[in-house]
This record gives structure tokens, C-alpha cells and sequence, in this order.
């Protein structure tokens, strides 16, 4: 019986011809499906591919019976619920290189169309038949600054076209080092640099809880009253109302924008869509001929590879591994990923280095998947869904990051361990932990501390003087506003007279609590971890 791939959101024909090539591959291709529909439909396939019309809802994976892996033609999986696919054993592959030039030359586009106000003129002399030569007079691009926020694939690609242009360019991503920006023409810059000193501002980051609203009406108050802003990135990055706002006011020259936090943005009416000197287009960034072959071709393969062969490549929640060795290793590759993401939320600066060293027994000879795995949640925050275990190491390469595996077969208190030692231009921060032989991994280090906490949940990690009462106090905090201490561990360096108490916590851990524990006198240091 050949594999059922289905393929829905018009999936480019170099795609659909290369999978029909195979004899192991039965290809069916429907229009766009929602909803019940989409469950009905998808009973009995291996595959689908999708663009960003189809919608996997938990509802609809959960629904599915014998789905192997989910496909996305491009970069972003905001229409995946990756969480959902993971838990019923479903790979889902992106398509993170094909679109990046078609995206960098259309914000281009949109840069030039809002500085020369290209489409207001247009709508003037084509549908209101009027020859308005004083009302569209523009800005130049050379010697103006553009702040780039977000400096991956696409950003850099704006950026090296910027500088043609003549253009001053600053940029922020933490994830990049000044080495690299500087090779790029690129001042590595604060975000409220950018927002002071740009003329136009270009956002290029994946909608992360991070990046959500990043660009607020406060953000919008330090701009120049002149500046433009352009979102091709996902909608809701710059807050869709405070922008509507300013251009309403004129607290902000002029907007284009790509992308929406509801799309189709009607229902309900999106407020960008009255407001003045404001580019709004349907999702065009990746529409190209190219990008659509590019994308098309890569999701293709990437499916057939895995259904006729078992490889995994373009991953986001699965490793390249074959599914035999996955098995034996996931409390390994588990665990690396967990102590990646918690260092990356604990840590301060800017990551210059990862160090990973296994010790004692662990099958595998060649490390690379853990060190995948940890760089994959060492990045997540910042980088969300483009991060995969395929390129979380190329990831780390393009970015300046040093990467260090070490194996060291002595067995020490445990039978095995992964040390995690990251390196930022502020601090250094070691992470150990160990999986048992029931595949149960735990975090046994954190920094000098010892201890074996979960990473399950959410963590509070607090830092305080080593004194009596402090445990009282955070207790009551929790108590008073019903929050159920999981498990709480604490662990004790008396030569400095400090303490490390880590929480896991059964429910949200909001901003007040966070406050009221900050003003705990004898807490140092407190961070709240989700993994
Ligand atoms: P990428 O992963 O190569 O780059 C994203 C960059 O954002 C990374 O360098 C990351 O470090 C940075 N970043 C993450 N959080 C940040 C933060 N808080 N502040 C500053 N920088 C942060 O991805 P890419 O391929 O360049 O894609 C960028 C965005 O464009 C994604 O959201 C993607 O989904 C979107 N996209 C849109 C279209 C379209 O049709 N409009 C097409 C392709 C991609
Ligand atoms: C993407 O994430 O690749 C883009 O949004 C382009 C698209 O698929 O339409």
C-alpha cells in the first residue's frame, strides 16, 4: 500500500510532479480544508502538506489516525500546534531557506513604496482618475537610518540591500555577535537606539512571547514623528491597535505591513485597515515564483526522504535520527533540549559559548544530536519555530556562537551526565543533569548548587542570602495567592552564605507574584522558567 500525502493551500506543481515520481507515494490534492472538514479528510494519511491556510488545530492532529508528519512549505509553523504533533509522535518539517530573498526584496519593496508613497499615488491617479502631483512627495533612502530588528535569514538580506542603498543601518538581535554584524555593515545596536535614531524600522523576528507587541504605543513614544514602519515578519509583532493609533494621530509617518495577527484581518475588522498611510497587503512575502518552487521542492523531498526512507530533515520537533536510535536516546536528547532552554531563560547577555560534556554511559557515540538538542532549546526563546535540530548547529555557527563537545567516559556519583556550561558576555552558566534507566531525566546541578529537580512545568529559581526565614517568606507569597508548590528543593553554598531554592509550581506565576517575591529582601536573583 503506497503512503497517502495530502496536499492542501497550493503547494507549487514542481512539488506535487517531484512526489507523484515516486511508486511509494499516493498524492491527493484538496483545496483548502478547515475545521471538521480537515478531521474528516485527513482519516487515513501519512502526510500532508500544507502552506499557512491550512490550520492544524490540537483539534484536528488529535483527531487524526496514522499522521506521520506534517509538512509547512515555508518558514513559520504558527498554523502547527507543534506541542499537539509531538505529543502524538508527529514530525513536523518546515521549509526554512526557500523564501528568504522573495521576503528581503519585497520589505525593499514595501521601504520604497511607503518613502515614495508609490501605491496612495497610485489609487489616486488609476481608480480615482485624478493628476495629484503635490500631495505624494517622498523622503530618499540614502544617509536615512533603518533599524533592523531581527537579524536572521531575511534581516540580513534587508540589511545587505540597505547598504546599496546607502543607507545608515542598525540592528538588534540577540543572537547575533559584533563580529558578524560588523562584516555585515551592521551597528549592533540597543532597541531603544533603534527606536530613537531610526527613520525606518524593519521587523524580522519569528512571534515569540518575546516579540509579541514588542512595538506598543511606549515603544512608538520614543520614535521620530517621521518614521515608517514595516512588518513582513508575523502580524501582532508591532501592536496592530497602538499602530493604528499613531498613524491616526500622525504620531508615525507611515506603515506597511505584510502580515496580520488574525488573517484574513475582516472579522473582526482589524484597526489597521482604516488607518492612514498604511500599506496593508494579503501575505505576499514569500509570493514568488521562485520562493514558491524553492519551498514546494524542499517540503516535497523533506516528506518523500521520510516516508520511503525514515530520515527526518528541516525538523522542528523531531532530530535527524533514525526512529530506532530516537527511541533509545530521547531521555538524552530530552534533557539536553530542557537545560538548553532553561540556561537561555536564566542566563544575561549575549551567548558567546556552549560546552557539553557527556560523562560516563551514554550509548551514543557521536554526540551531535544532544548538542543539537541543547542549542535547539538554548535558542527556542529567540528564534521559536525556524530552530530545528537539523540547523540549530548551523544556527550557532552563523552566529558567532563556539560550540564545544567533550565525552569523558569516567563514571562519577552518576552512571551518566550531561554538563551544559554556557558562556555569555556577562556571566557563565553550568547545568547538569542525568537520565535513569526508566528514561526519567533530572536536573542534579545548577551552577555550584546540587540538588535533582524535574524540568517539567514551570520553575521558579531564586537566588538569596542564606539566611533563616526565607523560605517562610516565598511559602506565604505562594500560599496567600494559591499557588501549589510542586516540589521545592533548596541547596546551600556556606562558604558564601548564599542558597539556591528551586519551585516547580503547578499554576501561572503572574507579574504580581513575581514582584511580590522580588521584594523579598534576602532574594538576589529570581527567574521563572517554563519548560
Ligand atoms: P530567522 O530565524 O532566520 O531569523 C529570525 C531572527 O529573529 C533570528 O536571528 C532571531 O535571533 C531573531 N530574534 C528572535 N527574537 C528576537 C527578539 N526578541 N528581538 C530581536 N531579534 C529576535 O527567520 P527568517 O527566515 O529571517 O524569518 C523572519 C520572520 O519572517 C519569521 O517570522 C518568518 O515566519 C517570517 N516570514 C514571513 C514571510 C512573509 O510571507 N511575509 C516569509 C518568510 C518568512
Ligand atoms: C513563511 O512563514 O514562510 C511565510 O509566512 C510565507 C508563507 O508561507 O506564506
Amino acid at each position: 500500500m503506497p503512503f497517502k500525502v495530502l496536499v492542501t493551500d497550493k503547494l507549487d506543481k514542481e512539488g506535487i510532479d517531484l512526489l507523484k515520481k515516486y511508486p511509494e507515494l499516493e498524492v491527493i490534492e484538496k483545496e483548502t480544508l478547515k475545521g471538521d472538514d480537515l478531521k474528516k479528510e485527513l482519516k487515513g494519511y501519512d502526510a500532508i502538506i500544507i502552506r499557512s491556510d491550512t490550520k492544524m488545530t490540537r483539534e484536528v492532529i488529535e483527531a487524526s489516525d496514522g499522521l506521520k508528519v506534517i509538512s509547512r512549505a515555508g518558514v513559520g509553523v504558527d498554523n502547527v500546534d507543534v506541542p499537539a504533533a509531538t505529543e502524538k509522535g508527529i514530525v513536523v518539517m518546515n521549509a526554512p531557506l526557500g523564501n528568504t530573498i522573495s521576503t528581503a526584496e519585497y520589505t525593499f519593496a514595501m521601504m520604497i513604496s511607503l518613502a515614495r508613497k508609490i501605491p496612495f499615488a497610485h489609487a489616486v491617479t488609476k481608480i480615482e482618475g485624478k493628476w495629484d502631483r503635490k500631495t505624494f512627495k517622498g523622503v530618499e533612502l540614502l544617509g536615512k537610518t533603518l533599524g533592523i530588528v531581527g537579524l536572521g535569514r531575511i534581516g540580513t538580506e534587508v540589511g545587505k540591500r540597505a547598504r546599496a542603498f546607502g543607507m545608515r543601518i542598525l540592528g538588534y538581535d540577540p543572537y547575533i555577535s559584533d563580529e558578524l554584524a560588523a562584516q555585515l555593515g551592521i551597528e549592533l545596536s540597543s532597541l531603544e537606539k533603534i527606536y530613537k535614531e531610526s527613520d525606518f524600522i524593519t521587523l524580522h523576528t519569528p512571534l515569540t512571547e518575546q516579540t509579541k507587541g514588542m512595538i506598543s504605543k511606549k515603544e512608538i513614544e520614543m520614535m521620530k514623528k517621521s518614521v515608517r514602519i514595516i512588518n513582513c515578519a508575523r502580524g501582532g509583532i508591532a501592536d496592530e491597535a497602538a499602530l493604528a493609533e499613531a498613524l491616526q494621530n500622525g504620531r508615525v509617518a507611515g506603515a506597511a505591513i505584510d502580515v496580520f495577527s488574525k488573517e484574513p484581518p475582516f472579522e473582526p475588522r482589524n484597526p489597521l485597515l482604516d488607518a492612514p498611510n498604511c500599506i496593508l497587503n494579503p501575505h505576499l512575502g514569500a509570493s514568488t515564483s521562485e520562493a514558491q518552487f524553492n519551498v514546494a521542492v524542499e517540503s516535497a523531498e523533506a516528506v518523500a526522504n521520510f516516508l520511503i526512507h525514515g530520515m527526518i530533515v528541516n525538523s522542528v520537533n523531531m532530530p535527524s535520527v533514525s526512529k530506532e536510535l530516537f527511541a533509545r536516546l530521547k531521555g538524552f536528547i530530552t534533557l539536553s533540549e530542557k537545560m538548553g532552554s532553561m540556561i537561555s531563560q536564566c542566563i544575561e547577555g549575549q551567548i558567546k559559548e556552549l560546552r557539553i560534556t557527556c560523562s560516563g554511559e551514554i550509548e551514543e557515540k557521536d554526540l551531535s544530536i544532544l548538542t543539537r538538542a541543547a542549542l535547539k532549546g538554548l535558542f527556542n526563546r529567540f528564534l521559536g519555530d525556524t530552530v530545528n535540530y537539523v540547523n540549530s548547529t548551523s544556527t550557532a555557527k552563523s552566529r558567532g556562537i563556539k560550540v564545544v563537545e567533550e565525552k569523558d567516559e569516567a563514571v562519577g556519583e552518576y552512571t551518566n551526565l550531561i554538563t551544559l556550561a554556557v558562556k555569555s558576555d556577562q556571566e557563565q552558566m553550568i547545568l547538569g543533569g542525568t537520565v535513569y534507566s526508566n528514561n526519567q531525566y533530572k536536573v542534579v546541578r545548577f551552577n555550584d548548587y546540587f540538588f535533582e529537580v524535574d524540568p517539567q512545568g514551570t520553575l521558579i529559581v531564586i537566588s538569596n542570602e542564606d539566611k533563616p526565614g526565607v523560605i517562610g517568606k516565598v511559602g506565604t507569597i505562594m500560599g496567600e495567592r494559591k499557588v501549589n508548590i510542586a516540589s521545592m528543593q533548596v541547596s546551600r553554598k556556606s562558604s558564601e552564605n548564599k542558597a539556591l531554592i528551586l519551585l516547580n509550581v503547578d499554576s501561572v506565576i503572574t507579574t504580581e507574584i513575581e514582584n511580590l517575591l522580588s521584594k523579598v529582601p534576602e532574594i538576589l536573583k529570581l527567574k521563572i522558567v517554563k519548560l
